[in-house]
């Protein structure tokens, strides 16, 4: 197994490895096991989401590929020079992140979308190693709380001393975290979080990796 990604049937933990044993059993064309990190370990940026979703990253086995979250993250890669290529929801869709790395707190997907505290800290070990394997990682963007307390956690900081919030942007030892609303259909539908306010993170982002050059 590498430090970095599980492989496909990490046993660590039991409530998640039987949840895939179920899905591989009732769709055993989708992806159905831990999805590993997408982009280069080289990139300056990196993406913290939750978890994959269902039908979505547990389906394609890419971050975010398949998600109602996946439309707004992806256009808004785009939109900053964060990836090329077009987003068509399929791994093979020839989108290439730019100076990205996108991950998620849980690698597997979990029921209804909720890993346990326990099967969050579990997972922590790959995230943990996914960051310290990236030389020049300058940005963090966090989705989520789930996401950026682990994520916090993983930079060796306690999430009290970089509380979430939405537009967040606290310096934790070599990278600056900067955190967001996650792009669920939830938060978007209900106005929690706007286009324009997810941009204004991504904006934040890319004016602080072009100032570091
Ligand atoms: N898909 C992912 O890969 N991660 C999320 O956090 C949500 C959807």
């Amino acid at each position: 197994m590498s430090p970095c990604d599980p492989g496909r049937d990490c046993p660590l933990c039991p409530r998640l490895v039987a949840f895939r044993d179920r899905q591989r059993a009732a769709r055993p064309d989708w992806h159905n096991a831990p999805v590993p990190s997408f982009g280069t370990d080289n990139a300056r940026l990196l993406i913290v989401g939750l978890a994959p979703g269902l039908q979505g990253a547990n389906r394609t086995g890419r971050p975010f590929t398949g998600d109602w979250a996946g439309d707004l993250l992806y256009e808004t890669l785009i939109g900053f020079g964060f990836a090329t290529g077009t987003y068509d929801e399929r791994p093979d869709d020839g989108l290439t992140l730019v100076d990205t790395r996108i991950t998620n707190a849980v690698r597997c997907v979990p029921p209804e979308n909720k890993p346990t505290t326990e099967e969050i800290a579990t997972c922590r070990g790959f995230l943990a190693a996914t960051i310290a394997a990236m030389p020049r990682l300058t940005a963090v963007i966090t989705l989520g709380k789930i996401g950026h307390d682990s994520a916090v956690r993983a930079l060796g900081e306690r999430p009290s001393r970089v509380p979430f919030t939405h537009g967040g942007v606290t310096g934790v030892g070599r990278v600056t975290v900067f955190s967001s609303y996650h792009c669920s259909r939830y938060n978007t539908n209900t106005g929690v979080l706007t286009p324009e306010m997810f941009r204004a993170v991504f904006a934040s982002v890319r004016r602080h990796l072009d100032a570091a050059g």
